[in-house]
């Protein structure tokens, strides 16, 4: 009887014991990918050791030695390059967004905490290297995952996710002056968009891609609105030729009468059913190299692959004399280990021979990185970056802001 009780008492133990190791990695891979360490979440207390995830010689065997660096997650070789460490923005942010227009670099709403959204503009001037004005978004806009663009003087912001956590997006869309930093609304999106691809192009703006309400299940639609000077010259959005491969967190930029939408990522994370906060849980991801263009044509053409996986680069690109140069995001997840793996390399597109080339190394690896480039400098500010050199999963949302002089390849 006594062992039969002794053997009861273990198995629930281990029970036990299996469920809050399960529940520390979920809490760990929830903390390490959208979370900040900021004071109002809590998981770090339950995070375990992560020698205590795997015993396995062999998994440590892959780990320690590096039997994995040709895998598409791992670091690529790249130049390291001189960073300046300049004033932080004012406050930390994921998942924001970033518009300059001259010398200013207008900065956009984003996560301070996965429980905390922001709902203002912070502007960086490049001239004097501060951050300057503040000023307030209009209620009704989304937080965080929102399509933007500029045609120099109007920024035009287009639905998003609205709220912390989890939760979905809206289909408001609105623009804002940049000289009188006045807001007006523009017709809604026919459906509300997460992370959509978003450019202005011959007249109008465009809108691909991205996530559907849910979050996780990747859209393909692609729409346009005939815009001037900050206006809708129509009643309603038209549709377009969907893009070939749909999901949040892509690079869209148009050069020389030609739109580009480079990486991005099927899947995200979605609300947990039921959850009275939409708490976010995590789902498969795919995140990927394509890169696609639209010309004359009106037909969806292929070009060379990024150097590898590369998604959470909305704002994380500058355009510098014929290349597309982008700074961190996220790629494949570690095989073994299943974390988000940053990205910290700098990678350069260019546009007269369609190359790509790592052309230097971040200070470390982030995520969702505001690019500005000024006067042969390029900025980058705000993200989540990585645990330290040796881990490259999320950690710290920061509002740091970084430069170096850039130097392109041929
Ligand atoms: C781990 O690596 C060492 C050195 O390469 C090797 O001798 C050993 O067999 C490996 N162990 C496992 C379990 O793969
Ligand atoms: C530990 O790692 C090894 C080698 O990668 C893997 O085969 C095994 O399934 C892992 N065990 C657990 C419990 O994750
Ligand atoms: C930016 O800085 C320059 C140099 O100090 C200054 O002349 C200019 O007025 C500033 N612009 C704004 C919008 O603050
Ligand atoms: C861009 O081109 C100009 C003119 O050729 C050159 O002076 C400048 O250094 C280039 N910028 C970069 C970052 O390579």
């Amino acid at each position: 009887m006594v062992r039969a009780s002794v053997k009861v008492g273990s198995a629930k133990l281990v029970v036990i014991c299996v469920g809050l190791l399960g529940f520390a990695l979920i809490a760990d891979f929830l903390w390490a990918s959208t979370s900040s360490t900021l004071p109002t979440s809590k998981p770090s207390t339950l995070v375990l050791p992560r020698e205590k995830i795997n015993h396995s010689k062999d998994y440590q065997n892959a780990t320690a030695s590096g039997r994995f660096l040709a895998a598409a997650y791992a670091d690529l070789d790249a130049p390291l390059l001189k960073w300046q460490k300049m004033a932080p923005a004012p406050v930390p942010r994921l998942d924001g967004a970033a518009i300059q227009i001259r010398n200013l670099l207008f900065v956009f709403a984003g996560y301070g905490t996965i429980d905390y959204v922001h709902s203002h503009v912070d502007v960086y001037n490049f001239s004097d290297n501060t951050w300057g004005e503040r000023f307030d978004m209009p209620k009704e806009m989304a937080h965080s995952h929102l399509g933007m663009v500029t045609d120099g003087r109007y920024i035009y912001v287009v639905t998003g996710q609205y709220g912390p956590q989890c939760r979905g997006p809206t289909a408001h869309t609105f623009v804002l002056d940049s000289e009188t930093r006045k807001w007006r609304d523009l017709p809604p999106l026919p459906v509300p968009r997460y992370a959509p691809a978003t450019q202005l192009w011959r007249g109008r703006l465009h809108v691909m891609g991205g996530s559907k309400e849910n979050r996780h299940t990747p859209g393909l639609e692609h729409w346009s609105l005939a815009v001037k000077d900050g206006k809708a010259l129509e009643k309603e959005w038209r549709s377009e030729i969907p893009i070939p491969r749909g999901g949040p967190h892509r690079a869209c930029v148009v050069v020389d009468d030609r739109l580009f939408v480079l990486g991005g990522q099927e899947g995200d994370f979605m609300a947990k059913p039921g959850s009275p906060i939409f708490k976010c849980s995590r789902r498969p991801e795919v995140v990927y190299t394509d890169v696609y263009m639209l010309d004359d044509e009106m037909k969806w053409k292929t070009l060379p692959p990024m150097p590898k996986p590369n998604s959470h680069i909305e704002f994380a690109w500058a355009l510098v004399n014929n290349s597309i140069v982008i700074a961190g995001g996220t790629t494949e997840k570690h095989p073994v280990t299943k974390k988000m793996v940053l990205n910290g390399e700098v990678v350069q597109f260019n546009l007269n021979t369609l190359k790509w080339s790592v052309i230097g190394k971040l200070p470390f690896r982030v995520k969702t990185t505001l690019v500005g480039f000024w006067n042969g400098w390029l900025y980058f500010t705000s993200g989540q970056r990585d645990k330290g050199p040796d881990d490259p999963s999320p950690k710290k949302v920061i509002g740091e802001m970084w430069r170096t002089k850039l130097k392109l390849n041929e």
